[in-house]
């Protein structure tokens, strides 16, 4: 398939994902040339959509006339309100979480295993959440959501992937999303279901 999009995203983790999920249509994705060049989109949207829509407008107008794809994602653990949420980059920083200033993956790890002390299996429910949104020349075309059913161990699992991917047990198939390679993980990610999701609409654009 002839597919002419660029993604804007500096975290190895997600070009990954993107590339897993990519792979099995013969597609490959590019980033922006000189993405890290670019100045950082603050991500200070109180919605998963809101930020994807700012992120791929913005770095849109980077590249003048091409289609540009941006995600924004994280974890909603229904024991702690539906925390993290949109503050998943940065849950291990204080209160009220900086939009400018992520923290790492083993400090947030950490402290949703803190959150979560004591809490039975029952109740560790969970989902990713992807929004992304497909924008050209500063304007939004179309977002769409992913989501990936889970629950939240009491200790991490497995190598691959990057953020909360150990800690994120996939019920369905018994690994957690840290035990899977890229492909693996696009099949039932919540970023899979996104980019498949906008794969329809570019097929029918
Ligand atoms: P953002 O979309 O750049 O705001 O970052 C999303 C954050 O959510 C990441 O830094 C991770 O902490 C978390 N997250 C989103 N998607 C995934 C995933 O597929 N696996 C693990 N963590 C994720």
């Amino acid at each position: 398939m002839q597919l002419q999009a660029l993604l804007a995203t500096s975290n190895p983790g997600k070009l990954r994902d993107f590339a897993g999920a990519a792979a099995p249509y013969g597609i490959t994705i590019a980033n922006i040339p000189h993405f890290s060049s670019l100045p950082e989109v603050v991500e200070d949207g109180a919605t998963f959509e809101e930020n994807a829509r700012k992120k791929a407008e913005s770095y849109s107008l980077a590249v003048s006339g091409e289609l540009v794809l941006a995600d924004d994602s994280g974890l909603e653990i229904d024991a702690l309100g539906g925390a993290p949420g949109v503050h998943s980059a940065r849950y291990a920083a204080d209160e009220p979480h900086n939009a400018e200033c992520n923290t790492d993956d083993a400090a947030n790890n950490a402290r949703v295993l803190r959150e979560l002390k004591g809490v039975s299996e029952q109740k560790r429910t969970a989902r990713f959440i992807c929004v992304m949104a497909v924008a050209r020349d500063g304007h939004t075309l179309h977002t769409f959501r992913g989501a990936a059913e889970g629950i939240i161990l009491d200790a991490p699992r497995g190598q691959h992937g990057f953020g909360y991917d150990p800690l994120f047990y996939f019920p369905q198939i018994g690994k957690t999303f840290a035990e899977l390679s890229a492909a693996e993980k696009a099949q039932y990610s919540h970023r899979g279901a996104a980019f498949r999701a906008f794969l329809e609409w570019h097929r029918e654009a």
